[in-house]
This record gives structure tokens, sequence and C-alpha cells, in this order.
């Protein structure tokens, strides 16, 4: 359009020499110069009423003003062009077609006038053309919200009445109609609300909306008399009745008494809002802005550091407006601030939202802090910590339970020696002519007596010649604090020794007689082959296993679970100082619980016997 306009004022200047004339053209007619159709300028109709087409040339009097054209010796000539030819046929003025200054009235218009009209503006040595389109629709083309409207060509104009105010409506183009009437035209008014399929035609429910003459007078303006208002004029021309329709949208809006001024809704005062550096950051602003007049445009906007976006020229930067909602004229504005890749020395910038109208400012600032994600790291990697600590000491436990309980009976358990009157630590029970019978003698009552200091009773039948072998069994298993039962296939065999003493043990562990039976298995042994009185007691009872050349060592399983089984035996000073030449003890002691002796070990357990006195008295 600013083209158009600053062409057709160059020409205007140049004397109106149109590009295609030239001054050598004072003789013969001037070559027109040809602005095409003008989209801007194009009209519709409704078959039947009156309307006019006017002529885009003067559209922008400051360029070409008719009254001045008139005093250039120019004259408006029209024409049209007929479809699907390139003639141009001028209009002669008739009582229907009638030319009014730069307008080319109808009235009416009948379906065959639709197509392109051409005005033309020429003195003798200028011209200048433009083309428009006319549409002549019939009522059945026009687009209805509801059925019971009536049908307009034209565009809604639009009406803003305070809420409890008062206002007159004219309806559109009354004047023009007015020039043409004969007589004075009558105007008819009609309300309608799409919303509820609702027509009226006036007169209206009550007299706060009055007709008065041609206009409709709002004296209190409420919600429900918003809506669309057609007003149909009709008039009267050389004894025709004509008329045309037009359309209001009339909106309430909040009256100008109340406060005008354009706010911020968000941010908040003093929110601060956390923001993460290296990430995008979205900077909200919500503005209200009262309605002054409807046409207002609301501005909203951000500043960095007091310069706006386009000063800053920032790519990172950029802002996006939009209207979020509407009520009763007043709008509400969204400005999102957009940065990309925030950097730190980013929060030391001064973000500020301002909103500005026709009556006001505000800015305010948003407070930025960076967004401390920290102590959630903080607290997962703690839990992560503590998560693995658990899992450590649950293998720790796992792995050295047998460790861990030795050695905190070696801190606070209680010597039984101290509160019982026994005799024997161990009662050694094994089935006799046994594979297991060199693993008792050699190994087991070796290591128990010489290396962990227990006194051990094994019931040697031979050294018994003619004693009831009833009463001494049940008298040894009584004075011992442990019956250590060695288990194997032929074990405990109706009538046996073995038998006698398992009973013996059983019944002392039930009639709490402290003593307590423990099963050492040295080879794996069927369980269904067990005697019915170990399978019973099995439940109870714990089960030490022998693993071959692995349990050699005194620091192996074997040892340490039979230990846990057995009374307790403290290395404490005292004792050190009573068994000054059973030193060696607390040697082993130590060496239980260190990891690489296998040696100085193994040798330990080949050691001769000591003090076979203690297997002596047992026997004897
Ligand atoms: C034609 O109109 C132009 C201005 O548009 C004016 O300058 C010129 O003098 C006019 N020519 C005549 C012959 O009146
Ligand atoms: C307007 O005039 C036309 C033609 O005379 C007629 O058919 C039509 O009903 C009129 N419209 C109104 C609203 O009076
Ligand atoms: C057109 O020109 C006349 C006289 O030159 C002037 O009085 C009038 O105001 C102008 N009209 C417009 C709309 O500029
Ligand atoms: C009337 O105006 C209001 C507010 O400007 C708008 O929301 C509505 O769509 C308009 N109605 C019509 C029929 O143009
Ligand atoms: C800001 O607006 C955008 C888009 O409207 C939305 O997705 C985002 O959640 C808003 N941010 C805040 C902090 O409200
Ligand atoms: C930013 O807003 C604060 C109020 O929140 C104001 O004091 C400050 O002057 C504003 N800065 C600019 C540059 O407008």
């Amino acid at each position: 359009m600013a083209s158009f306009i600053s062409t057709l004022l160059f020409l205007f200047l140049m004397g109106g020499a149109s590009p295609a004339g030239g001054q050598s053209s004072e003789l013969t007619e001037p070559m027109c110069y040809d602005w095409g159709e003008s989209s801007e300028a194009g009209v519709s109709v409704l078959e039947g009423e009156s309307g006019w087409l006017s002529c885009p040339l003067f559209s922008h009097p400051s360029v070409y003003n008719y009254t001045s054209t008139q005093s250039a010796g120019h004259t408006l000539f029209w024409y049209r062009l007929l479809q699907g030819q390139d003639l141009e046929e001028p209009i002669t003025s008739s009582s229907r077609l009638s030319k009014d200054r730069e307008r080319l009235w109808l009235q009416p218009a009948t379906s065959d006038d639709t197509g392109q009209y051409i005005c033309m503006l020429r003195n003798k040595s200028s011209c200048s053309k433009i083309a428009m389109r006319l549409t002549v629709l019939r009522p059945d083309e026009v687009v209805r919200g509801v059925d019971c409207e009536p049908p307009v060509a034209v565009a809604a104009t639009s009406e803003y009445i305070g809420l409890q105010g008062g206002k007159r409506l004219d309806c559109p183009d009354l004047q023009d109609a007015a020039k043409m009437a004969d007589g004075e035209p009558t105007v008819t008014w009609y309300h309608v609300r799409r919303e509820l399929s609702m027509c009226r035609q006036y007169p209206f429910w009550n007299n706060e909306r009055q007709q008065n003459g041609a206009s409709l007078r709002f004296y209190v303006m409420l919600d429900s008399y918003q809506g669309l208002y057609f007003c149909t004029v009709h008039y009267q021309r050389r004894g025709k009745m004509l008329n045309f329709t037009r359309s209001i949208n009339v909106t309430a809006i909040y009256p100008p008494t109340v406060p005008k001024y354009p706010s911020i809704l968000r941010p908040p005062k003093d929110l601060v809002s956390p923001v993460k550096p290296g990430s995008k950051v979205r900077l909200n602003c919500t503005g209200h802005f009262p309605i002054i007049r409807p046409d207002a445009v609301p501005e909203i906007w951000w500043t960095v550091d007091g310069k706006t976006l386009d000063k800053l020229a920032d790519q990172r930067f950029s802002q996006t407006t939009r209207q979020v909602d509407y009520d009763r004229g007043d709008r509400f504005m969204e400005n999102v601030l957009l940065i990309q890749d925030f950097q730190s020395e980013d929060l030391n910038k001064e973000f500020n939202c301002s909103v500005k109208n026709e009556r006001g400012f505000e800015t305010r600032r948003v407070q930025l802090r960076e967004d401390v994600w920290l102590p959630s790291v903080e607290l997962g990697c703690g839990l992560g910590v503590t998560l693995l600590l658990m899992l450590l000491l649950f293998v720790v436990y796992h792995v050295f339970w047998l460790e861990l309980l030795l050695l905190y009976r070696s801190w606070f358990g209680t010597d039984e020696r101290h509160t019982d009157d026994k005799e024997y630590d161990v009662y050694i029970s094994y089935a006799r002519n046994s594979e297991e019978e060199q693993f008792v003698l050699s190994t087991l009552r070796r290591v128990l007596e010489n290396e962990l200091g227990y006194s051990v009773c094994i019931f040697d039948r031979d050294s018994l010649p003619g004693g009831t072998i009833t009463d001494e069994t049940l008298s040894f298993v009584a004075r011992s604090r442990r019956l250590l039962v060695v288990v194997s296939p032929g074990y405990a065999s109706q009538g046996s020794q073995a038998l006698l003493e398992l009973k013996a043990g059983i019944d002392g562990m039930a009639l709490g007689g402290h003593l307590r039976v423990i099963l050492v298995q040295y080879k794996p042994v069927q369980r269904h082959s067990w005697v019915r009185e170990l399978r019973r007691a099995r439940v109870a009872l714990a089960l030490v296993r022998w693993q071959g050349d692995k349990s050699r060592e005194l620091t192996s399983r074997f040892w340490k679970r039979l230990r846990v089984e057995l009374p307790v035996r403290r290395v404490g000073r005292e004792e050190e100082e009573e068994e000054e030449e059973g030193g060696n003890k607390e040697a082993v002691l130590m060496r239980l619980h260190s990891q690489n002796s296998t040696n100085s070990q193994t040798g330990l357990i080949s050691n001769t016997v000591k003090d076979p006195q203690k297997v002596l008295n047992c026997a004897s």
C-alpha cells in the first residue's frame, strides 16, 4: 500500500504524466495509467438492495482529492468489463445506475451487475484507471449464524458499550442513503443473539433500549444486550422503495469509570524463580490491560539490563506475545521471554517485564536464583553410600559371622567352668571300629586338648574290664558340658555303646543338665540311615561338617564353628598368669585370627599329645 501511495504521489507531482503516456501526446488522448484491480475495493451487495461502488483512486484523499481533481479539469468515467471480453463498456447513467461524485450507485442491484468495474480519472494531459469487483449475492448465498437473522452482504461493524452506560447506535451508511432519498429514510432494528438462536425485531422487552428516530438508544447497558444488531434502511427514490441492511456487533465492556491502569499479574512481586544454567529458560509475564479504546494495542515487553531485545541484539533472547484472556474488553496478554542456553552470568542481569497503555506504565523485575539441584545429588550420594555400607556390612557379616561370634564370645561370653561343677568340657561319642575312630583319636581329641585347651573324655571300652558300662557311661556324660557326636553310617546301631551315649546326651539336654549335644559329620551320611533318636535330635542340634583337607587348619570353618559350639575358653590375664607353661593357647588363639599361618597350623595339629592324663582320667 505504501508503494501504491508513493507511486501515486510521484505521478501526481510529476504533473500527472503517466509512464505510458508522455508529454508529446498533447494532441492525442493520453495513454492511461492502469493500476490494475484493487483487491481492497471489492464490494458485495445483496440482490434487490441498494449499494454502491466507490472509486479506489480516492481512497487516499491526500493523493487524489475529488474536489481538487475536479478543479484541475479531471473527469471521472465508469466502465464495466464484460464477462469474457476485453471490451470496456461505458456505463450510461440511468435511474438505477447513477454517478454521485466518486461513487457509482446501484439502486437496486441485480444479479446481472456482478462483474469487474473500472473507474478512470482523466484530463487532457493525464489519465489513471483502476478496476474493482462487484459481487451481487442472492440472500441464500449469505452465510448467517442463525436462520432467523436477516441476510447482510457487508461485514459487521463493532460497537463497545460500557456496562450500565448508555450509547446511541446509528445504522451504518444511513447518511449516504439520506442523500439519495427523496424523503427521510426509516430504519428497522433487530437484535440477534446467535448463542441463544434468538432474533427479535424492535420493540424489545423493555425500554432500556429505545429507538429514537432512525437510531437505537441504549440507556442501561447489560450483558444480555450484547450481540448483533441489524438495521434495515428503507428509503424512497424516484417513486421506488429501496432498502439495505447492515449489522453491528455490540459488546459490553467495563465502563470508563473503573481504573484503566495496566498491571502485571505475573510474576508476583516477591517471587524468586529458580533457573538452571545451561538450559532453556522461559520467563512468563502476564499483564492486564483494562479497555480504554477497543483498537488500542496493549504493550507488554521484556528488558534485559534496561535494554529492549531489539537494542540488545542477542540471538539467545526472544519473546512471544499472545492474548490469553478477554473479559468485557479487558485484555490479558502474556509475554514469554525465551533464553536459550542460560548462562550463570545471566543471573546478574536485570530482567524486567513492563506493561503500558495510554493511562499508565508498570515494570517489575523477576528475581532469579540458580536452581540448587545439588541437595538431590547429595541426597542420592548419601543414600548410595548408606546402601553400599549396608551391603558391605551384610557381606562382612555373612562372611565373617563366625569370627565375629568368636570375638564377641571371647569378650563377653561366660566361662562355664566358674558356674558348674563338671569335670569335662567334651565327651566324644563315635562308632567304634570305623573310619571315624581314627579321626576322633588322632585329630579331634588332639586339637581339642592340645591346641584349644579343652578337657576331653573318650569312653574307652577296653580300659574298663568288668565294669558296668551303662552306669559309667551315664556318669561320664553327665559330668561333661558337651556331648560331641561324630555321626557315621553305622553310628548308634542298636545296643551299641554309642547309642547309650547319645541317649544319655539327649536326655541330659532335655532335662536341663547343662549339657549340649553337638553333631560332627566326618563324611557325608545319608540322613535316613541315622537312628531315630539322631534324626529327631538333628532338628534342634548344630551339625558341623568336616570338609577334608580344607578343615585341617585351625583357621578353617570347621574349627571355628566347633569352637562356637564349645564352651568359652577366654584367654584372660588371670589365666595367662596361672598357666604360664600353657601360654601357647593364647598363641594359638592369636593365630586363629590371622590368615597366613597355614604351615604352622598344620604343624600344630600333628603335634604330639602333651597331656595324656586327661584321657586317662576320663577312662579310669
Ligand atoms: C491535468 O491534471 C494534472 C494534475 O493531475 C494537471 O497538472 C494538469 O494541468 C491538468 N491538465 C489540464 C490540461 O488541465
Ligand atoms: C428490500 O427490498 C427488496 C426489493 O424491493 C425486497 O424484496 C425486500 O424484502 C426488502 N427488504 C426488507 C428487509 O424490507
Ligand atoms: C480536498 O481538497 C479541498 C480543496 O483543495 C479541500 O478543501 C478538502 O479538505 C480536501 N479534502 C480532503 C479529504 O483532503
Ligand atoms: C463480536 O465481538 C466479540 C468481541 O469483539 C467477538 O468475540 C465476537 O466474535 C464478535 N461476533 C461476531 C458475530 O462478529
Ligand atoms: C510459561 O509459559 C509457557 C507457555 O505458555 C508454559 O509452558 C510454562 O509452563 C510457563 N512457565 C511458568 C513458570 O509458568
Ligand atoms: C526493573 O524493575 C524494578 C522493580 O521491580 C525497578 O525498580 C527497576 O527500576 C526496573 N529497571 C528498569 C531498567 O526498568
